[in-house]
């Protein structure tokens, strides 16, 4: 069965690895990040994918990212929590 994860906190590092293990394994993956650009790009590249533009520190923007990820693709069975700044 396929299941649904979600990346909050995406930029090329361990976000982008995290996203590509769960293409790979099937999953379909929504990207959070502050800036689209990048999760945009990202998006593209995997098969089942959707990319929003959300501060994980904004609490509506936060329910309208899962409320996107839920539209495109169903409900969400896993969430990473990976937003931060490189130290
Ligand atoms: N990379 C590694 O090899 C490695 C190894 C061990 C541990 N870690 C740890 O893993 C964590 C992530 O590492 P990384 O830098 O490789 O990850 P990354 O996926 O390259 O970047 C994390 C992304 O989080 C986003 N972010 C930051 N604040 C956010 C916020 N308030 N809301 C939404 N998104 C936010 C940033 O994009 P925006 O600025 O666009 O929001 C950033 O690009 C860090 O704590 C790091 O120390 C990394």
């Amino acid at each position: 069965m396929s299941r649904t994860a979600v990346i909050a906190g995406v930029g090329p590092g361990l976000g982008a690895s995290l996203a590509h293990r769960f293409d790979a394994e099937g999953c379909s993956v929504g990207l959070f990040a502050r800036s689209s650009a990048y999760i945009d790009l990202l998006a593209e590249e995997l098969d089942d994918a959707v990319a929003a533009a959300v501060d994980v520190g904004d609490s509506e923007a936060v329910a309208r990212g899962f409320e996107t990820v839920r539209e495109a693709l169903g409900p969400v069975d896993v969430l990473v929590f990976n937003a931060s700044a490189a130290a």
